[in-house]
């Protein structure tokens, strides 16, 4: 029987406490949790009950943990991105391989000193690009190592942020504001700039990108709209962004999986939205609909740490995520396009937006013998890919088990990095490391450009 490895887990919120620990839980063969930092004393509390660690070993902050001998192999960097740089560098000094979220860092020269201490210290550093572990995106790059696009020409790629996310994370949340937290080209498409060049198996050369915050702004606000959603709004029947419909009706958050899923499922998600009474009943017969009816995750767990009724009714006449999208102190954009040019002349467009009805992303990829579309949801994925010269159509289900984080990449994700960790190839995850640094400094390229309106080259990036 393996010994599990041990970590310790620095930030307690949604991806470190809710997304890649709950991995420990069900594999405690390979992952134990040993020491928690987290200064909020009801997450700590928590986290520690669940994964039954001492008090001795819970830390208000990461710097008493970090201060002491390796408690364990491996820590997780699971803070906000101003928060990253010190922890992650403290960590691999003393001794620890670290699986750090993404953004690494939220300036390009601290992205660029996390590579250099991993080097030094011969510590792996896995970014939480996960993506890459999806079925969907590993069948997809499959599918074009093939060639059986012929050569790749054109690439069209999208990051469609549905409006409530848009609303929630970056209008209202954590992401909203440029300086505090994150370019949204950073926050939000390092994972796509990862996976492009991940796809086509070659870099950009150089790239031009334009983008700006068009609709979250004071002057777009509905005449008599209050400063907080629950203050007598005027538009609380017909606004998208009505806090209450979005966070105690959830709607929209059911929509996106009924939108992109199939089957009992998309009717399960569509009937919930329609009539969650009826629904509610239903679960007592059949349970896989608690699922859905009993749902008190993401984004509602960023709003309290117990949601229910009560709690996300005093989080919206209180908290952030009850103003209304027209009165916020957000700067980050709603829309921005990158335009690349790959080594092999292909060109690749990288659209994110803010807008889109449901979360998803889509993919069309022109060859000069074939196309291949694709959309993956938070419901369910497919691939299609036609042959010009057979008009042979095949189509592909990437589709992973519902709720498993980002299509299933989130367990996969540490699932391989513990494989790393157990079989120490260090020269492999430096490798790794270095491509997740570029996709960063390629967002870094890419708002340069949108500031500047100017093209970039490689040689600023490289
Ligand atoms: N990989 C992905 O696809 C993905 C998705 C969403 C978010 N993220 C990234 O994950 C990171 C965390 O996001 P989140 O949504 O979990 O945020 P969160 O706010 O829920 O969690 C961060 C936690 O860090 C804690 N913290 C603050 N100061 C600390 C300190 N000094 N020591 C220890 N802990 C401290 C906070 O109290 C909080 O509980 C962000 O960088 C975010 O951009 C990645």
């Amino acid at each position: 029987m393996t010994k599990p490895i041990h970590a310790v887990l620095i930030g307690a919120g949604n991806r470190g406490a809710e997304n890649y620990a709950p991995y420990a839980l069900q594999h405690p063969e390979e992952l134990k949790f040993v020491a928690v930092a987290e200064p909020l004393e009801e997450r700590r509390k928590s986290f520690a009950e669940q994964h039954q660690i001492p008090v001795e070993m819970q830390f208000e902050s990461w710097e008493p943990l970090l201060e002491k001998p390796a408690l364990g192999e491996v820590a997780l960097i699971c803070t906000q991105d101003w928060q990253h740089t010190a922890p992650a560098a403290a960590a691999m000094r003393a001794g620890y391989h670290i699986l750090l979220e993404k953004p690494m860092a939220n300036k390009l020269e601290e992205c660029k000193l996390l590579l250099q201490v991993s080097q030094e210290t011969e510590r792996q550093m896995r970014i939480c690009h996960v993506l890459r572990y999806t079925p969907h995106f590993k069948k997809m790059r499959e599918l074009l190592q093939s060639g059986v696009l012929g050569q790749i020409v054109d690439v069209d790629h999208r990051e469609n942020v549905s409006f409530w996310h848009m609303a929630h994370s970056f209008v209202r949340g954590n992401w909203r504001n440029r300086e505090e937290s994150s370019p949204m080209i950073l926050a939000k498409c390092c994972h796509d700039l990862d996976i492009l060049p991940w796809l086509l198996g070659q870099k950009p050369v150089r790239l031009a990108s334009s983008g700006s915050l068009m609709h979250f702004k004071e002057e777009n606000a509905p005449a008599g709209a209050p400063p907080r959603c629950l203050d007598g709004c005027p538009v609380a029947e017909t606004c998208p962004y009505y806090a209450p419909h979005i966070y105690l009706e959830m709607a929209p958050f059911w929509n996106s999986i009924a939108d992109t899923s199939k089957g009992f499922t998309r009717w399960a998600a569509h009937q919930y939205t329609e009539n969650p009474e009826m629904m509610k009943a239903l679960s007592l017969v059949l349970p896989a609909l608690r699922q859905m009816t009993d749902y008190s995750g993401w984004p509602l767990t960023i709003l309290t740490h117990h949601p229910n009724r009560e709690s996300i009714t005093e989080a919206l006449q209180t908290g952030p995520y009850g103003r209304c999208v027209y009165h916020c102190d957000n700067d980050v954009v709603d829309h921005q396009v990158v335009m690349m040019e790959f080594e092999d002349h292909a060109s690749v467009t990288l659209t994110m937006h803010g807008h889109s009805h449901y979360e998803h992303r889509s993919t069309r990829i022109e060859g000069s013998h074939g196309r291949l579309m694709a959309e993956f949801g938070n419901g369910g994925s497919w691939i299609t890919v036609d042959e010009h010269r057979t008009d042979w159509h095949q189509e592909f289900d990437t589709s992973a088990e519902l709720g498993s984080g980002h299509g299933g990449g989130d367990f996969r994700l540490v699932e391989n990095f513990l494989a790393s960790i157990r079989a120490g190839t260090f020269e492999e995850s430096l490798q790794g490391a270095r491509e997740a640094l570029e996709s960063h400094l390629l967002a870094f390229a890419a708002e340069e450009s949108r500031l500047r309106g100017v093209f970039i080259e490689r040689t600023w990036w490289a």
